[in-house]
């Protein structure tokens, strides 16, 4: 082929528009306005505003670094000792003993290779493509990968405007109505972007009807324990579909938020399946797909990663990072709401404080966010949703009272 337009092997590739998150943060990056306010890609920010190494990476790089670095290849299914931390972590010490031989495990480049690599290996071993069901509102990325795979992706409601909360019986509604065999997303926790889980009960029904409809679990765990602050309490439903209701899941696990370890691509792709003999064959096909992607995944992250899991007193640490990190992001929650509720915003704010995690999902039309990045340059996501994180007590009153004079503008403007 010439290197002239017409004869371009790609010539028939669309234009595809930037991924909106990543966007919205080069726009932030660029404005030059300096009481700007990045509410928009979920990464945790500190007090000052700024990305925090937690005490346990810290802690642990010292240490890989004072035991010498290679640069050697890993293993094409990752580091060893990684792999098995994560699953033992992700289902708890007992279950993960009982389980053990059911399990396949495979090192990913973060939660979105763990997504991409469960959605691979489930095509490759289905004679036809399962439907994959996607909660609507979700994580933008969903879509993306499964389409990509070739999957016909479908929306079901998991909330409702109306009522700021959990669409619980379109739920339901969903999982009595779709193909068996279909695949269910699920957010393990602390659902981006609304905020809203489901409450234990709720997830014990959704199993129920899971099992008996012969539907497929596939948990995206990318906050677990960045959530509440407690590990056991955010592995709550995943535990719950293996153990107790003995379903073949798979769980994506990312070590981005929890261990603030997001640009070094630690993830891990956990199957449990229902027998041992499945999961040895299993983890063969990952390692086969995983061989053709990416040849083995990145070691550093995953060294970091494996020295806290692999040391009683490093874990503690990371506990107490986890707490540090979700506790300031509720102590944010709860300020925000306090000063929406002082500068007398229009509307009920309640909502705020219902959710949980990262995020605060908060009902804005898109015009209002527009305008809040316009004139206040306040940047979040176009559907409203904020990550917490960049809120601090040197911009929570600010953020709050320019919501207030947009809202009241609008409120005054509609009365007129
Ligand atoms: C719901 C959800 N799943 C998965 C991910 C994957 O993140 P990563 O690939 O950085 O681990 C994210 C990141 O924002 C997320 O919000």
């Amino acid at each position: 082929m010439q290197m002239n337009g017409s004869s371009s092997v790609f010539a028939t590739a669309p234009n595809i528009p930037a991924d909106a998150i990543f966007a919205l943060t080069a726009e932030y990056v660029a404005d030059e306005f300096p009481d700007k306010v990045n509410l928009g890609q979920g990464a945790y920010r500190d007090e000052t505003g700024q990305p925090w190494v937690t005490t346990s990476v810290a802690r642990s790089r010292e240490i890989i670094t004072t035991q010498g670095l290679l640069h050697e290849y890993l293993p094409i299914l990752g580091l060893p000792e990684f792999r098995h931390r994560a699953a033992e972590l992700a289902l708890g010490r007992e279950i993960h003993a009982a389980r053990q031989s059911q399990l396949a495990t495979c090192q990913t480049l973060s939660g979105t290779g763990a997504l991409h690599l469960a959605g691979q290996i489930i095509k490759s071993c289905q004679s036809s493509l399962p439907k994959v069901y996607i909660p609507e509102p979700t994580w933008s990325n969903h879509h993306l990968i499964f389409s990509t795979l070739g999957y016909q992706c479908h929306e079901f409601q998991y909330y409702d405007p109306s009522t700021r909360a959990l669409d619980f019986s379109s739920y339901l509604f969903m999982l009595n109505s779709v193909d068996p065999g279909s695949i269910v997303i699920l957010h393990a926790c602390a659902h981006n972007p609304t905020g809203l889980d489901p409450t234990p009960q709720q997830w014990k029904e959704i199993g129920g009807i899971m099992k008996r409809r012969q539907l497929f679990p596939l948990f995206d765990a990318a906050y677990l324990g960045f959530n509440s602050g407690d590990f056991e309490q955010d592995a709550f439903a995943l535990r719950y579909f293996i153990h107790d209701l003995e379903m073949e899941s798979a769980v994506c696990l990312s070590f981005a938020k929890n261990m603030g370890l997001y640009g070094e691509r630690v993830g891990c792709l956990v199957l449990a399946t229902s027998t041992a003999v499945v999961a040895r064959n299993s983890q063969s096909v990952l390692e086969s797909i995983q061989r053709s992607e990416i040849s083995n995944p990145p070691a550093f992250g995953a060294r970091v990663a494996a020295t806290i899991l692999g040391d009683n007193d490093l874990r503690k640490l990371w506990f107490q990072d986890m707490k540090t990190m979700s506790s300031r992001i509720q102590s944010m929650r709860r300020l925000l709401y306090d000063y929406l509720v002082k500068h007398n915003t229009p509307g009920n704010w309640n909502h705020i404080l219902e959710q949980s995690g990262m995020f605060g999902f908060l009902g804005l039309a898109p015009e209002i966010v527009v305008e809040l990045k316009d004139k206040y340059h306040i940047y979040m996501a176009a559907n409203s949703r904020i990550s917490i994180a960049g809120l601090n007590a040197g911009n929570v009153e600010y953020v709050a009272r320019s919501i207030a004079t947009v809202l009241t503008r609008e409120q005054n403007d509609s009365h007129r």
